[in-house]
């Protein structure tokens, strides 16, 4: 029996591949769990699938409402039905192609949905936050490893989104002191839950490199374009910092407690990163060897906007946190196999 019942916590876009990650963990650590998530990137098998792996005791203590950020009335429904210690914030459009073509819908969605929480948030009283922000929001950063401190930059529709939302936390905390806000900027995130049971399943064809790769070692796609080989590095491909999605999720239990614990904790940001570069032919030569498979790859000019070399200073979280990242490459490939070998349609049983 979950007899030691903690805070209830409220999770946006739960459904989602950082969000049920991070929702198994926080049942795992007792906590109360309501989702709301209009199921805009996400299926609910993934959250009854959540349920299974938490079991029949803890998955009592989630509950699952379909509602749109954006609909003020949806967020009503669900701040009615408990009293919510805190929120993690998650509900988002997250690709920047995308966003680039449909800016609209990424502030519509992304600005607007936040306001309403904000607003549903200050109207029940409930003022601590855990905010999904990115490391997009250092631009091509000069400096490798990012610094909290750094001065921020975004350089599509999806990353000034972040920025944005970011600078609406600090004025919103600013404002009133009452609130605690913590913004997690996450570098590249990947993995899957140890299981095989839940995982990253974009619809589409993949934007992100490790879901790509997923999809070549299946059969789904034929081979991986590798956008620039010609990048001051070591073997010409681009570096960015890959993180386990576990240890995202864990970095989310830390951040809450820290919340928790830090009355004048105000509003503050810590990277989520392993601190350590890998290169694109480091992530492909590590899913071959998990997978098994070959991957073919097609080197093609770069992509636009990409930065050389992006990775993470994780100090500050480590101290203040606690937290530090406990998987490496091999673990990360291996638990992306396993999900993908499992669920080589993602949560469809067949080409959806
Ligand atoms: P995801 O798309 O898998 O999950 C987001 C969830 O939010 C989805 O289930 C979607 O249906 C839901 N959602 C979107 N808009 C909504 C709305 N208006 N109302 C209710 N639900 C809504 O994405 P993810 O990878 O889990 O990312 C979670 C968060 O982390 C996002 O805010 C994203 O921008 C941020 N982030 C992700 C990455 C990454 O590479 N995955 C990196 C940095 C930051
Ligand atoms: N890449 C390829 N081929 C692909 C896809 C990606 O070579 O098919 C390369 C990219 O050029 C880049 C690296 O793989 O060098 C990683 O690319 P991703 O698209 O996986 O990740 P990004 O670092 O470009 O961006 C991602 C999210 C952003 C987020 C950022 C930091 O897309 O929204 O991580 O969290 F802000």
């Amino acid at each position: 029996m979950a007899s030691q019942k903690k805070q209830c916590i409220l999770v946006t876009g739960g459904a989602g591949f950082i969000g049920t990650h991070t929702v198994l963990q926080l049942l795992r650590e007792y906590y109360r769990v309501y989702i709301i998530d209009n199921l805009h990137n996400s299926v609910p098998e993934a959250v009854e699938r959540v349920k299974v792996l938490a079991g029949p005791a803890l998955s009592a203590n989630l509950h699952f409402h379909v509602g749109d950020l954006r609909n003020k009335d949806d967020l009503e429904k669900v701040f009615t039905q408990a009293r919510f210690d805190a929120v993690i914030h998650f509900a988002g459009l997250k690709a920047v192609g995308e966003s680039v073509e449909k800016p609209f819908f990424y502030y519509d969605n992304n600005i607007v949905g936040t306001l309403n929480l904000f607003e549903l948030m200050t109207k029940y009283d409930c003022k601590k936050m855990v905010f999904s922000s990115s490391a997009t929001v250092y631009g091509q950063p000069k400096k490798i490893p990012c610094v909290e401190d750094f001065q921020l930059q975004a350089m599509n529709p999806y990353g000034r989104t972040k920025l944005f939302l970011e600078e609406i936390a600090r004025d919103i905390q600013k404002g009133d002191p009452k609130w605690r806000i913590v913004l997690l900027r996450y570098f590249n995130p990947v993995g899957a839950h140890e299981s095989g049971q839940i995982g990253e399943d974009p619809k589409g064809i993949p934007n992100n490199l490790m879901p790509y790769i997923q999809q070549v070692a299946v059969g789904r796609l034929p081979e991986l374009n590798v956008f620039g080989n010609d990048y001051p590095t070591k073997d010409g491909t681009a570096i960015r910092d890959y993180i386990h999605v576990m240890d995202l999720a864990d970095g989310h239990v830390a951040a809450l407690q820290k919340l928790f614990n830090t009355e004048n904790i105000g509003c503050i940001a810590y990277n989520l990163g392993t601190g350590h570069g890998a290169s694109v032919l480091d992530m492909v030569a590590g899913f071959e060897k998990a997978s098994g498979k070959k991957i073919p790859i097609k080197f093609c000019p770069r992509r636009q906007g990409d930065a050389t070399a992006v990775y993470a200073s994780t100090e500050k979280a480590q101290k203040e946190l606690g937290w530090k990242a406990r998987y490496g490459i091999d673990e990360m490939c291996r638990d992306q196999w396993n999900w993908a070998s499992k669920n080589p349609w993602g949560y469809h049983s067949q080409h959806p």
